[in-house]
């Protein structure tokens, strides 16, 4: 595919594991940008469920959170016209070129990796290979579709970069075999905070329900929990480093209306908290109305979902079979003619 300047459209790539909720930080952080970019690039999201096989899953509900993940891209606006949306296991490639790359990446960079590391705390009964080779992975994702560009929250940027090294480094040894992605990271909504720490990112596996919204939460929750959000003891609104707080309510609110952070903080700087509190929370219901009711509505519509999940699939593959033929011509592998 060609844009309007006849040079071939350039190719986004990016994804969310099957865990827990999609909140509102996933929203902002990543699928908003995602909604953008489809417009101008030749874009790939993909439902990243081998990722979640990291941690032990319950196969009944893994299946059921998969396909609502699905929905939920659709709901959200994600067109299947424009990008090619799909289950990262239904394309095979992605485990054999994780394979090959392994070969080309040090098992010091991936215990220094920050999420290893936390997870390995998290889960210190169940430290196994996939979680240390979870980068990997991703690399392999994003390097199947010759990918220029992923747009994430600020979380996966350290991912990114190692993405980058095992490129690098294949083309060296090799030749030119990978476009060597950037990240497309949002100056504003990189990390949504936890509505009841504001130090700590909004995780869609949060064990506390009020620190975290899903995309199609119901209005009273939300409003319940935009009530509780924790802020400071003072009452002006302000952008201040001190107020981490209200900074992630203003950042919210400001991605939810399409506002100015410093237009909305002049507009409700005097109006104390409750009322503010009052007014993110709408702002969050009324963004969020259509994305529950398309949710829902798709949801009863399971042959549409997978319709769209397999000519997905079909899409990817061709494109990734290209590209695993080609790192598989550069490392010498024999050809079956
Ligand atoms: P995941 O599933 O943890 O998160 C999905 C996306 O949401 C972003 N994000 C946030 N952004 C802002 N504020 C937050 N509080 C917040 N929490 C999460 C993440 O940065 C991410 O963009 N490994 C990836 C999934 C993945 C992937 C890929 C991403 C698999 N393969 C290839 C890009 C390209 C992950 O676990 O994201």
């Amino acid at each position: 595919m060609e844009n309007s300047n006849n040079q071939p459209k350039k190719v986004v790539y990016s994804g969310i594991q099957p865990t827990g909720i999609i909140t509102i930080g996933n929203y902002i952080g990543a699928i908003d940008n995602w909604l953008k970019l489809q417009n101008d690039y030749n874009s790939l999201f993909g439902i990243a469920d081998l990722h979640a096989l990291t941690v032990r899953q319950n196969p009944a509900e893994f299946r059921a959170r998969a396909m609502s993940f699905f929905a939920q891209y659709l709901a959200v606006g994600i067109d299947p016209q424009k990008a090619i949306i799909y289950f990262q296991s239904h394309v095979k490639e992605h485990t054999e070129l994780s394979w090959i790359l392994n070969c080309y990446t040090y098992v010091g960079e991936m215990t220094r990796m920050t999420q290893f590391k936390d997870k390995s705390q998290k889960n210190a009964d169940n430290i196994n290979m996939g979680l240390l080779d979870y980068p990997v992975l991703m690399a392999a994702d994003i390097l199947l579709y010759q990918t220029d560009l992923v747009p994430v929250g600020v979380d996966q940027k350290q991912h990114l970069e190692i993405a980058r090294d095992i490129a690098n480094r294949f083309n060296n040894a090799y030749s030119p075999t990978f476009v060597v992605p950037e990240p497309y990271i949002a100056k504003q909504g990189a990390k949504v905070f936890s509505l009841q720490d504001p130090t700590a990112k909004m995780s869609k596996s949060d064990p506390d329900p009020n620190a975290s919204v899903a995309i199609i939460e119901d209005p009273d929750s939300i409003m319940r929990k935009f009530k509780r959000a924790v802020t400071d003891c003072e009452t002006v609104v302000e952008i201040r480093d001190d107020k981490p707080g209200i900074v992630n309510l203003l950042t919210i609110m400001s991605a939810m209306t399409g506002e100015s952070m410093e237009s909305l903080a002049a507009e409700y700087h005097d109006t104390g908290y409750a009322r503010f509190k009052q007014a993110v929370g709408e702002s969050v219901v009324e963004k969020l109305r259509p994305i529950r009711e398309e949710y829902n509505r798709l949801m009863q519509d399971k042959a549409y979902l997978m319709s769209v999940a397999k000519e997905g699939a079909e899409k990817a593959s061709y494109l990734a079979r290209k590209t695993v033929a080609k790192v598989k011509r550069k490392i010498g592998l024999v050809e079956l003619k």
